[in-house]
Order: C-alpha cells, then sequence, then structure tokens
C-alpha cells in the first residue's frame, strides 16, 4: 500500500472522525436529518396546534357525532405534516390515557400521501387493510369500499381521523368525486338501520373526520359547492417561516444530530437567512444535512461556511427529482415561464407562455405539441407544485368580459430552472417522448 493511501484512510478511520455525532442505539446522528425523523419539539406551531384541537374537539366530546372537515394550506416545508401527524399522535395518546368508559369508541388516525398513494381505491384500500388485515386489494368499487370502511367504523366501534396528505397529487376530476364522497360519507346507505349491529343508527351519527392537506391556494375552487361548503370553511394556513424561527428549527437538530464542536450559531444563523426566502425548514434542514456531509467527505471537523455555499448549489428548495422526472414538454414550458418571469415579471398568462414555448421549440428543433396538450401540461406543472396558477375574472364597464390564468412559479429560483433546462435548448439533438 502505498503512503498517500494510507493517508487516506488513516484520515478516514481517524477516531472514527464525523460531524455527525452518535445517538441512540448506536445511530449515526445522521437520523435526525432524515425525512421520517419526528422532532421532539415542533416549534412555532403553537397557535395552528390549537386551532387544530378545536376544530376536533368534537372526536373528544362526541365521539359517535364527530364529523368535522378541516383543510391544511401551506407552501412547501411549513410544517403541515409535521404538525399533522403530531396531533393525532397526541390525540391518540389522550384518548389512551383517559379512563375508558363502556362503550367509548377507540381512536383511529390514517394518514396517506396522495403523492405515493395515487387513487382513492389505493387510499381505502390501504385503510381498509390496516381495519382488516389482508383485506382483498381489488375487487370492489370506491363506493362500496367507502361504504364497508362506514361499516367497519361501527362494527370495530371507532372513531376516525383520515389526514390526506398533499391532496394535490390526486388527479383533479378523481379529487372532486373523491372528496365530495367523503363528504357524504356518514350518508352511505348501509349505515341506516344497522338492525344487525344491535341498534338504529341516528342521522346525525358520524364517526369520521377528514383533514385534507393542500399547498395549492386555489384549491377552494376545485370543489363543487356542496363539498366547499361542508369542507371549505376550516381552514388554517401555515405561513412561510421567518429567519428565526428556521434557526430555532435546525439549531434543535444540529444540537441532537452534530458534534457540538462540529458547529456554531453564526454557522446555523447563515443557513437561516438562506432559506428565509421561502420559509422553508425542510430545505433549511437539508442544508445543513449536506453542509455536514461535505464536512466529513473532506474529513474537516467543522462545518464551514464554504461547505454550505456548495451544499447551496447541489440543492433546489424542492425536490430535484420531480423536475428530471418531467416530459422533455413539460420542461421546455417551465423553462418558458421561467424565461418570461425572469424579466421582472410577477406573473404570465397562457397565450404568453404558448409563443414562447413555440419560439423555444423552434430553437430546439423540437416539435411543438397542440394547445389542448399543452394546457393539460400546465396542469401537470401546477399539480407538482412547481407552477401556480390563478383563474381571474375579467370585467369592462361593470360586465364580465371573460377569464385569464395568471401563472407564477413561487417557490422554485427562476435562475436554477433556467440553468439546469438551458441544456435543452442548446443541445439540438433532444430525443423527442411522449
Ligand atoms: N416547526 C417545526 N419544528 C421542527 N421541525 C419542523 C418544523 N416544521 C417543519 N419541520 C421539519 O421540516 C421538514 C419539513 O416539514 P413538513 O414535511 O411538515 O413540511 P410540509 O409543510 O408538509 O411540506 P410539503 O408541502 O412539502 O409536504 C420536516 O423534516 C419537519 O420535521
Ligand atoms: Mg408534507
Amino acid at each position: 500500500m502505498t503512503d498517500s493511501k494510507k493517508n487516506f484512510f488513516q484520515k478516514a478511520f481517524k477516531n472514527n472522525q464525523s460531524v455527525f455525532k452518535m445517538v441512540e442505539d448506536n445511530q449515526s446522528g445522521e437520523s435526525v436529518f432524515s425525512t421520517n425523523y419526528i422532532p421532539d419539539q415542533i416549534w412555532h406551531r403553537e397557535d395552528e396546534m390549537r386551532q387544530l384541537v378545536n376544530y376536533f374537539r368534537s372526536i373528544i366530546t362526541h365521539p359517535t357525532t364527530s364529523n368535522r372537515r378541516v383543510i391544511l394550506y401551506g407552501v412547501v416545508g411549513t410544517g403541515k405534516t409535521v404538525l399533522s401527524r403530531a396531533f393525532a399522535i397526541q390525540l391518540s395518546n389522550f384518548l389512551k390515557e383517559q379512563e375508558n368508559s363502556r362503550n367509548r369508541p377507540n381512536f383511529r388516525f390514517f394518514h396517506v400521501n396522495c403523492r405515493k398513494t395515487k387513487t382513492p381505491h389505493l387510499i381505502l384500500t390501504t385503510i381498509l387493510r390496516q381495519l382488516v388485515p389482508g383485506f382483498p386489494l381489488r375487487g370492489f368499487s370506491v363506493e362500496e369500499l367507502l361504504r364497508m370502511f362506514t361499516l367497519l367504523l361501527y362494527e370495530q366501534n371507532l372513531v376516525s381521523l383520515l389526514i390526506l396528505d398533499e391532496i394535490d397529487y390526486l388527479i383533479p376530476d378523481e379529487r372532486i368525486d373523491f372528496l365530495y364522497a367523503l363528504s357524504r360519507i356518514e350518508e352511505s346507505p348501509p349505515m341506516r338501520n344497522n338492525h344487525h349491529l344491535g341498534y338504529s343508527k341516528e342521522s346525525e351519527e358520524s364517526r369520521f373526520n377528514l383533514l385534507t392537506i393542500t399547498r395549492d391556494p386555489n384549491f377552494r375552487y376545485y370543489l363543487d359547492d356542496s363539498t366547499s361548503s361542508s369542507l371549505g370553511k376550516n381552514i388554517i394556513t401555515f405561513p412561510p417561516y421567518t429567519r428565526n424561527q428556521l434557526f430555532d428549527i435546525i439549531s434543535s437538530r444540529a444540537e441532537k444530530g452534530l458534534q457540538e464542536s462540529a458547529y456554531d450559531d453564526e454557522l446555523l444563523e447563515v443557513i437561516a437567512s438562506l432559506a428565509e426566502e421561502n420559509g422553508d425548514a425542510r430545505f433549511a434542514i437539508e442544508l445543513l444535512w449536506r453542509a455536514a456531509k461535505l464536512a466529513d467527505q473532506d474529513f474537516d471537523s467543522r462545518i464551514s461556511a464554504e461547505h454550505i455555499r456548495r451544499a447551496m448549489v447541489s440543492i433546489l428548495p424542492m425536490e430535484k427529482s420531480i423536475v428530471e422526472d418531467l416530459n422533455i414538454h413539460q420542461k421546455l414550458l417551465l423553462l418558458s415561464i421561467a424565461k418570461i418571469l425572469s424579466k421582472d415579471r410577477n406573473f404570465v398568462t397562457t397565450p404568453v407562455v404558448q409563443k414562447e414555448y413555440q419560439r423555444i421549440c423552434e430553437e430546439a428543433n423540437i416539435h411543438p405539441r397542440r394547445q389542448t396538450q399543452i394546457w393539460s401540461y400546465l396542469k401537470d406543472l401546477g399539480k407538482l407544485g412547481l407552477i401556480q396558477q390563478e383563474v381571474e375574472n375579467r370585467h369592462r364597464n361593470g360586465k364580465s368580459c371573460g377569464r385569464i390564468t395568471k401563472i407564477s412559479i413561487r417557490d422554485l429560483p427562476l435562475e436554477e430552472i433556467k440553468h439546469s433546462l438551458g441544456y435543452l435548448i442548446e443541445n439540438n439533438s433532444v430525443e423527442e417522448e411522449d
């Protein structure tokens, strides 16, 4: 073995050196930066937690007539998922500790991420499999599954909370129908007069509560009137975190996962100020984690500002893979929007996007898609949270004269999009895909 190789291994394994410290079960402190990690403390969301407790108070006070519907809205990384899970776990623990009076329903919650569990059918079978192990994956319609679910709530004497996280990922048509069906769930026919269960259901009885989580500010407009009236009133908005709040969040992660000598407050302040623009806690945590990994890679015992700069270059506030997974035309549309918006515009309309897209296609030697396909791709980009679309009714002399769609990009740096997708134009030999 040569000297340089020896040095390499000596450096790498010297005192098992890492900026991450060891935590319980001999695990690396790196685990506190993972997406599954549930923090001991959720910072600066007391008000939102209080609102949740208030809205769902009836689960405790009137479990058999509780049918609350609540929407959580907030941009990327504002703590919607972590708070909703903590809320459900705390509620569950609280109810377990309560003296169990006879016949008091047990509380069950189901957290479903619609980005992973993509259809209403799969959502319902996933839930039913938790209530009935081995429940078949196929063979029932959504309507039948809903009926079975309500029936099981009675049979197993449960009061339930369904958390539909990242609802924006359900196909819009399915989402509307599913939310409508859920808003009517307590009216499912088989629940009436269940004499075989030994009682007759009274019409106001309900054991189903729903918490819907969205990033889309226009969520309300997707709902039809009746769903909107039952779902739309109770909205809790999660504001983006401020710099000081982000500091507290990453500071407690650093304390848990990093060696004390590997960082200081000044370093965390740099990260908090970089993440401040979007108020995104996930971005701040990931930035700290990546900087720590780079320090380890360089065999440095301290994380430096340079590590942060390098870490910064390697991430976008949103998962990069979402952009990478787009098809070529969706990418070109995103690039067109970014190009126009970077000329200091707050929003752009669909015809202007289309024109720029056609120009770019020509430049890149790619056959442009037709208008209806473009609309559908723009919808996809909206669903993925990459762009925001707002429909505005136009008026002239007090009369309505049509609608325009204002498209904007809120969560992604325009320069980064232009930089990472610009190659599509430069490289004329792009292969066309569907
Ligand atoms: N107030 C907080 N205190 C401690 N950690 C937090 C807080 N808010 C968010 N986090 C952490 O930041 C990361 C992102 O939070 P979370 O996943 O809840 O965001 P989100 O609003 O659901 O984002 P998205 O819209 O992308 O799903 C998670 O690792 C979470 O643990
Ligand atoms: Mg989330």
